[in-house]
C-alpha cells in the first residue's frame, strides 16, 4: 500500500532522515518513537509533501508521491491529512468553520473569503464533531475550548478531507494525561471503525505500546526498531532512546492511567450517543 524507499533528507551537513526504507501492506495504527531530533517530524513532513526529500522515494498504491506537483500534490495532501502538537486552528474562528477549512482545496477563493460553504459540507462537519463528542461546541470560538477539545477539532478538520492516512505529529504532547487519553482513543477508533491508516509521532513509549499495532523506533535519522509492541523490549527501547544503564521507562512515560478493564473509547461512546438522538 505504502512504500518508503531509501528516503533521505539533509539540512546542510545534517542528515535529518537517513536512508529510511519502510513498507506498509495494509491500514494500521503506527507509532513512531524516538528522542527529540531523531527525524520523526521530518519523516512525516516528507510523507505529506510539506518537505521535499533529498533522495529516495515514497510510493502509495502505485503512485510516486515524491513526484507529485501542483493539483496532484494538493490532492495527496488532502489524502494524508496532518495534525500537529499545537492544533493549528484559527483561534478566533468558530469551531465549525475551522472544521470546514478541511474542504478548502475544494472551495473557490471567493466562497472561502465570505465563509460560504455548501449546506451538505456544514452538515457533514457537524456530524463529524458529533462523532468526536464535541458538537455542542460547534459555534464557539476555537480558542474557548480546552486543548483536548481543540485537538479533536483538528482531527475533525482532518476527517473532513476523507483522508486515507492521518499523520499526527506529537498530537498529545501539549495535553494533560486525561485529554491525551481521549485524543489517542479517538485516533484509535478512527482506525478501527474507518480503516484509515494512522501514523503518529509519539515522544513516549507507553502510549505507542498501548495504542499502536506497529512501532517504529528512530534514532539519528535511522530506523533502529520496527516491530509489534510486544517485541519492544527494554533493550530495544534503550537502543531507540540511546539511554545508558540507568534507562528507565518512566522517563519516557506520559503517565496515562491504565484502567483495569479498558473503557469504550470516547469516540465510540459519542457515536452511540449521537445515534440515540436520531
Ligand atoms: N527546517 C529545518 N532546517 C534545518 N534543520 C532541520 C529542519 N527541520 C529539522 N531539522 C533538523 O533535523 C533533525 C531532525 O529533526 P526532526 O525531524 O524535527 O526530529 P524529531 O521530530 O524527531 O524531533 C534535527 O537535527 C533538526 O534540527
Ligand atoms: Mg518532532
Amino acid at each position: 500500500m505504502l512504500q518508503i524507499e531509501k528516503l533521505t533528507r539533509r539540512f546542510g551537513g545534517n542528515v535529518a532522515v537517513d536512508d529510511v526504507t519502510l513498507t506498509f501492506e495494509r491500514p494500521a495504527m503506527i507509532g513512531i518513537i524516538g528522542r527529540s531530533g531523531a527525524g520523526k517530524s521530518t519523516l512525516l513532513r516528507m510523507l505529506n509533501r510539506l518537505t521535499d526529500a533529498s533522495s529516495g522515494r515514497i510510493m502509495f498504491k502505485g503512485t510516486e508521491v515524491t513526484g507529485l506537483t501542483g493539483k496532484a500534490r494538493l490532492r495527496w495532501q488532502a489524502d494524508c491529512a496532518m495534525i500537529f502538537q499545537q492544533f493549528n486552528l484559527v483561534p478566533r474562528l468558530d469551531v465549525v468553520s475551522n472544521v470546514l477549512h478541511g474542504t478548502l482545496n475544494r472551495q473557490s477563493t471567493l466562497a472561502t473569503m465570505f465563509n460560504l460553504y455548501p449546506q451538505a459540507d456544514i452538515h457533514r462537519a457537524i456530524d463529524i464533531l458529533d462523532r468526536l463528542g464535541i458538537a455542542q461546541h460547534a459555534s464557539k470560538r476555537a480558542e474557548a475550548l480546552s486543548g483536548g477539545q481543540q485537538q479533536r477539532v483538528a482531527i475533525a478538520r482532518a476527517l473532513m478531507q476523507e483522508p486515507q492516512i492521518i499523520l499526527a505529529d506529537e498530537p498529545i504532547a501539549s495535553l494533560d494525561p486525561m485529554n491525551a487519553q481521549i485524543v489517542m482513543d479517538t485516533l484509535r477508533a478512527i482506525h478501527d471503525e474507518d480503516g484509515r491508516t494512522i501514523m503518529c509521532n509519539l515522544h513516549t513509549l507507553d502510549t505507542a505500546r498501548r495504542y499502536c499495532d506497529r512501532v517504529i523506533g528512530m534514532r539519528d535519522g535511522r530506523v533502529v526498531f520496527d516491530g509489534s509492541p510486544d517485541e519492544l523490549s527494554t533493550d530495544a527501547a534503550r537502543e531507540i532512546y540511546g539511554a545508558g544503564a540507568d534507562f528507565s521507562e518512566s522517563a519516557t512515560s506520559t503517565a496515562i492511567d491504565q484502567p483495569e478493564t479498558p473503557s469504550p473509547s470516547a469516540a465510540r461512546r459519542a457515536l452511540r450517543e449521537a445515534e440515540a438522538l436520531v
